[in-house]
């Protein structure tokens, strides 16, 4: 298939930033530079207290309100847990899973993000799901297996159907907020391999329908490179997504 009759998406990653003032603010300012640039979709993905104003911020432009996290109880005894049903109610279309910073510091494991991927579709959320090597990993070869098992297992009992809803972004940790950003060629090449394994356990169809976004420094000064890869059809995006003018530039390059 044809790069550009897969949807591109530009996700923006808060983190831990921003309070629900700032968030209004925000997206009151990124709106109009970003109206009219419907040659991708523009996402936020934003904590928890800021998501509903985002929504109601977002209201009427082409920014669409996603989460950092989703738990895969429907409900109960789960402190500090958030539920796709409260995701969902609130407008969030996105959700982000498996991001390495859950994965490094709250002991996310291949497992636990199964569990959340299939919370999210099952929901009907878009969702988002973070693979990626360690640096470690990189020195000692063993990306492709990496990234391989993460994507099988986070994959575990998702049908072709729902793998629709389903948007993998490849972020090699130690790109991400380090300012080193993987050359084009080493992130095009993960991406592909990562389409590969898609073909294998679903069709390549199926894989050639899947969006993938790279994700570690994509910012407004590489952002045209990364994206014109032909496995690359979108980004997630860190620090750069906290500043509406860098942001918008990358929404741009993904025209
Ligand atoms: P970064 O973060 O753009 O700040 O490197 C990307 C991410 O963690 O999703």
């Amino acid at each position: 298939m044809d790069k550009s009759k897969r949807a591109a998406v530009i996700a923006g990653n808060w983190k831990m930033n921003m309070t629900p003032s700032q968030t209004t603010a925000f997206i009151n300012e990124l709106a109009p530079k970003v109206a009219g640039l419907d040659g991708c979709k523009v996402v936020l993905c934003v904590p928890f207290v800021d998501i509903a104003p985002a929504v109601e911020a977002a209201k009427g432009t082409n920014i669409e309100i996603g989460a950092e996290n989703i738990h895969w109880e429907a409900k109960g005894a789960y402190t500090g847990e958030i539920s796709g049903a409260m995701l969902s109610e609130c407008g969030v279309k996105y959700v982000i899973v498996g991001h390495s910073e859950r994965r490094q510091y709250f002991g996310e494991t291949d497992v636990t993000v199964n569990a959340r991927v299939k919370a999210g579709l099952a929901n009907g959320l878009k969702v988002i799901l973070c693979v990626g090597e360690t640096l470690t990993e990189r020195e000692q070869g063993v990306t492709y297996e990496t990234v391989a098992r993460q994507t099988k297992i986070a994959l575990l009992g998702v049908s072709a159907e729902e793998l629709k809803n389903v948007i993998i972004a490849y972020e090699p940790v130690w790109a991400i907020g380090t300012g080193k950003t993987a050359t084009a060629e080493q992130a095009e090449e993960v991406c592909a391999a990562i389409r590969g394994v898609l073909a294998d356990i679903y069709c390549e169809k199926c894989a050639e329908a899947t969006t993938i976004q790279y994700g570690g420094s994509m910012n407004a000064k590489n952002a045209e490179e990364l994206l014109s890869m032909k496995n690359i059809d979108g980004g997630l995006i860190g620090g750069a997504s906290l500043k509406s003018d860098d942001f918008t530039v990358i929404v741009k390059a993904a025209q």
